[in-house]
């Protein structure tokens, strides 16, 4: 929606040249909007809208020198760490930025001190309780994502990841929803009813602008992307126990009591037998040593015989 994006960035210090995602773009109107007004350079991701659908229409707009398309999920985004200067989400940041993890992930991709902005259909006020009776009927569940200016303030700042610089309504904001939805769904009959009745006390715009901040400590282990593994750190180690530090133990044991004259060690252990075997092939174990009271015990598929002395 063009008057979002117009509404977000006279907010915005957007200068020519600098990289801006636009995130959740829809058909991609508002990265064209971004590339012919600032001059900046536009990765236009979505995940409704197929990359091939909006090259179309950027190609057609006579801006496909600095404006790319993606098809990418916000949760899952394919940019290298502090690439862009800005990030700017118009009507979509409430489908994936409410988990109180997103931030975190989300500003990896905008340099420090770099920018994001939201501007979308959010509420004037937070419902307390119950929903009201004059929005019941318009109530779907993507709408509990929806909150105000002051809440979505307090959700990013509270992180310390960004200094919001702003966070405010739409004046009449309900009005603009209003005649939108007249002129492009006059069809819809429940959300103009809602919208109607509503007047402006829950239903209208929120704008939001942080600012990230230099050296703050980002982590990766908590990424929203479902399908993220940590990077390879894989050592080789035995897969026995028995063939490192056991074996080092029992050895150090028996040179020691040979050197002080001992000719019998009693090794109490929770080892089973199979690997004082292969330790005593070489060691000569006596099987009068064994109690007999660990036959029973031991399990029979991993009880090998020890050398008779
Ligand atoms: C209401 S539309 C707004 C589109 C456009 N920004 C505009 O203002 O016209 C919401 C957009 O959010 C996008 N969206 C929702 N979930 C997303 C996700 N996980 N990753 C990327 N985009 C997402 C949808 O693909 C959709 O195009």
């Amino acid at each position: 929606m063009l008057w979002l994006t117009e509404w977000l960035t006279t907010a915005m210090d957007l200068r020519p040249g600098m990289r801006v995602l636009d995130l959740g773009c829809g058909r991609a109107s508002s990265s064209i909007f971004l590339r012919r007004e600032f001059g900046v350079e536009v990765w236009a991701a979505d995940l409704w809208f197929g990359a091939s659908e909006n090259f179309q229409r950027i190609r057609d707009a006579g801006v496909e020198d600095g404006v790319f398309p993606l098809h990418a999920d916000a949760r899952s985004l394919p940019f290298a760490s502090d690439f862009f200067d800005a990030i700017v989400c118009v009507d979509s940041f409430y489908y994936f930025g409410t988990d109180d993890l997103y931030l975190n992930y989300l500003a990896h991709f905008v340099k420090p001190g770099g920018l994001i902005g939201i501007a979308g259909t959010g509420l004037v006020q937070e419902i307390e309780g119950s929903i009201p009776d004059h929005l019941r009927e318009f109530w779907t569940q993507d709408l509990w994502a929806l909150h105000s200016a002051p809440w979505l303030r307090r959700h990013l700042e509270r992180t310390g990841i960004v200094d919001v610089d702003l966070a405010d309504i739409m004046p009449d904001g309900w009005q603009f929803w209003l005649d939108w939805q007249r002129a492009v769904a006059p069809d819809n009959a429940t959300e103009i009813r809602a919208l109607e009745a509503d007047e402006g006390r829950y239903l209208g715009y929120v704008r939001l602008i942080g600012r990230r901040r230099d050296q703050v400590r980002l982590e990766e282990y908590c990424w929203p992307d479902t399908m993220r593994s940590f990077p390879p750190q894989y050592t080789k180690k035995p897969l026995l126990r028995g063939e490192e530090l056991g074996r080092k133990i029992v050895s150090y044991l028996v040179e020691k009591a040979a050197r002080v004259g001992m000719s019998r060690v009693f090794v109490l252990t929770t080892r089973t037998i199979d690997w004082f075997e292969q330790w005593g092939s070489s060691r000569r174990i006596s099987r009068a040593c064994r109690p007999r009271s660990a036959t029973p015990t031991t399990t029979p598929a991993r009880a090998g015989s020890l050398p008779s002395s």
